[in-house]
């Protein structure tokens, strides 16, 4: 889990630089996905994933979500980015059958005062999220950290997803919802991985599913923003195994 989470890292660390107005999330893709497969010889694990019946399999190899999209943006030639938008990049990649999950928020040329607050507050959302992480803590804490952060900022917290175990499954059990109550759910112990990954909205909670089955946005379409990350309860507390070097003094 260290090695895999540790590439899905180096991926975010590459793709940072491509990240400029003018190009296709399709061309992230492609540079993320070939990246993936020839430099760190793991497997892509979003392309062709399905988790409901009747869900079509995911086309592509990384989720890039823009503006209002709140999550599993489906990357596409014809969506060029334009300054001043938002973009989040998940990465999820497959080492030696293990998963690492990762996503950051990156700038296309200066946000706008609100934006950059969205962006910024998601952050420490995660942040606080993980700080929450540590033997004998519960799930509810967890969530209860990132809600009262988010809504302090008068912000919301998507409902509909959630972080999620991981290891040799994408999507295990337990669900981490990114809102609760101190001291409810399941107690963490040394050993458990799972991600922390809140979606925050600048406007209402609420979310839409386009009809490609994949794409959530914003049913007001107001920006959302999410920052994601894979955590091992240690002993002592919590290791983020995607830890970014820009984050190197976490
Ligand atoms: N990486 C996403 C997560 O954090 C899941 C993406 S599933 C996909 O759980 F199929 F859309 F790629
Ligand atoms: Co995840
Ligand atoms: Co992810």
């Amino acid at each position: 889990m260290r090695v895999a989470g540790r590439l899905a890292a180096s991926v975010l660390e590459m793709i940072g630089e491509h990240v400029e107005p003018g190009i296709s999330t399709g061309e992230l893709d492609r540079r993320c996905h070939d990246y993936i497969v020839d430099e760190l010889d793991c497997i892509p694990a979003p392309l062709n994933y399905s988790n409901a019946p009747n869900q079509p399999p995911f086309p592509k190899s990384i989720c890039t979500s823009v503006n209002h999209v709140v999550c599993h943006g489906i990357p596409t030639e014809s969506k060029l980015l334009k300054r001043g938008d938002i973009l989040n990049i998940d990465i999820t990649v497959i080492k030696d059958g293990f998963h690492g999950d990762t996503s950051k928020m990156f700038y296309v040329g200066n946000p706008s005062t609100a934006a950059r607050r969205l962006v910024e507050t998601t952050q420490e959302c995660l942040y606080r999220g993980i700080d929450a992480v540590m033997p004998g803590a519960t799930l509810g804490d967890i969530g209860h950290a990132i809600q009262t952060y988010a809504e302090s900022c008068r912000f919301s917290v998507v409902r509909e997803f959630c972080g999620h175990g991981i290891g040799r499954v994408f999507h295990d059990a337990p669900q981490v919802l990114h809102y609760g109550e101190p001291g409810t759910g399941m107690a963490l112990q040394e050993g458990m991985a799972f991600t922390v990954e809140p979606m925050i909205n600048a406007g209402r909670r609420f979310v839409r599913l386009l009809p490609d089955h994949w794409t959530v946005t914003t049913r007001d379409r107001k920006l959302s923003a999410q920052w994601e990350h894979t955590i091992l309860v240690t002993e002592s507390g919590r290791e983020i195994l995607t830890l970014r070097h820009e984050e190197s003094h976490r």
